[in-house]
């Protein structure tokens, strides 16, 4: 990610780091641990915070490729009650009739159980240290707890409807959201603590904005393509009365869209000679989708074979985060000098050009 310097998560304004200040920082959560966070010295902070919100954006990644190792192996019901796996029983029992599948299923429930940990020990660690940033870090701090939450009830209604395509599509959006989130929640962990401003004119702005949309349309186009296709839940599952092959055109036609509207962001960036950063996530963008078109064209054309569907679902939270990281490379958050503050870049004389200014 973007990461011109690791944060160093200095102490909440008006923290306090004795004991006694621990339990008024800590609030609620006056625990022993809290008051053992709150002492912890700069560079520890830093090396958990960073462990803390990496480890968060990589299990919400997992947890996409996990819950496609269910579907593709057939597990979606590997377990027939929730939260139990099976009625009096919290964990799998190996049967000759279940075979495996209770395990992958399980196995999908444990990494849930981690990435808990890690959203809770997220929104601790910005609540306890990194209260400077703000209140809208905060609260979006709090949203992967929150979506890891909505998402096991959603994941327990998918199981009660027996894996019905109109809800197994909202359960797997919801992950690629929760992805992008903690990315840009990742982006702002490195990316200064004062006040949020544009590195480029407001139209490119809006264009990042569209493409997010539109990727977002790619997403679930993709969820309707697999809803009416072999992979959907299991064998016996519902599938949606759609034509798998026109539906998979349409998803594709939205990628190229995808494409154009990337290509003319990169030119954009590259005119204006914005911060280097924007420039990386744009490439970061271009290397991901190209990747992930690529393995989409390859599975359509060779009969969907597992392997290629799973590595397009790490392609899609892959996808998620780029395109996060693109959005939130176009800000800084670090404080500028006041007559520099409003430069974007350098034109060709060396010349300040600012947002103001636009594209020249
Ligand atoms: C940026 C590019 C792309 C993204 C982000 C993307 C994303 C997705 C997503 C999220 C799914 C649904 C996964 C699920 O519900 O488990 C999907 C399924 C699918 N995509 Fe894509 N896709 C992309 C490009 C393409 C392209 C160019 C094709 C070519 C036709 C394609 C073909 C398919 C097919 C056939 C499926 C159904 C796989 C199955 O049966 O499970 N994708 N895609």
């Amino acid at each position: 990610m973007t990461a011109p310097s690791p944060a160093d998560p200095a102490p909440a304004s008006g923290s306090d780091t004795s004991p006694e200040g621990a339990v008024e920082v800590a609030g609620g959560v006056s625990t022993q641990a809290a008051s053992v966070l709150t002492g912890l010295g700069a560079a520890a902070r830093s090396r958990i915070a960073k462990v803390v919100f990496w480890g968060n954006l990589l299990c919400q990644m997992g947890i996409i490729v996990t819950g496609g190792v269910v579907r593709l192996t057939g597990s979606g019901l590997g377990c027939s009650t929730w939260p139990n796996c099976e009625p009096g029983t919290f964990t799998p029992e190996l049967t000759m009739a279940a075979g495996i599948h209770p395990f992958i299923e399980f196995g999908n429930r444990a990494l849930t159980g981690v990435l808990s940990v890690f959203s809770f020990a997220l929104l601790l660690v910005a609540f306890l240290w990194l209260r400077h940033k703000g209140s809208g870090f905060l609260a979006l701090a709090a949203v992967p707890l929150i979506g890891t939450g909505v998402q096991a009830i959603v994941g327990a209604v998918v199981v009660w409807m027996d894996l019905h395509p109109g809800m197994v599509s909202p359960h797997f959006l919801i992950s690629p959201i929760l992805v992008a989130l903690s990315a840009v929640l990742v982006v702002r962990l490195y990316g200064g603590d004062g006040e949020r401003h544009s590195l480029v004119p407001a139209a490119l702005r809006w264009m990042v904005a569209a493409m997010a949309a539109l990727g977002f349309l790619v997403l679930v186009l993709g969820t309707l393509v697999t809803g009416s296709g072999p992979h959907a839940g299991d064998p016996d599952s519902p599938r949606l009365p759609l034509d798998p092959r026109t539906i998979s055109w349409l998803h594709a036609d939205a990628v190229m869209l995808f494409c154009g509207l990337l290509v003319g962001l990169l030119i954009a960036l590259h005119l204006i000679r914005t911060a280097r950063p924007a420039r990386h996530a744009a490439w970061g963008l271009v290397i991901v989708t190209l990747l992930q078109a690529g393995i989409g064209y390859l599975q359509y054309f060779t009969g969907l074979p597992e392997i290629l569907v799973g590595a397009h679902m790490l392609g899609a939270a892959l996808f998620a985060a780029a395109i996060a990281w693109c959005g939130a490379a176009l800000y800084s958050w670090r404080p500028a000098a006041p007559d520099e503050s409003a430069v974007i870049a350098l034109d060709a004389d060396g010349t300040p050009i600012t947002a103001q200014d636009g594209p020249r």
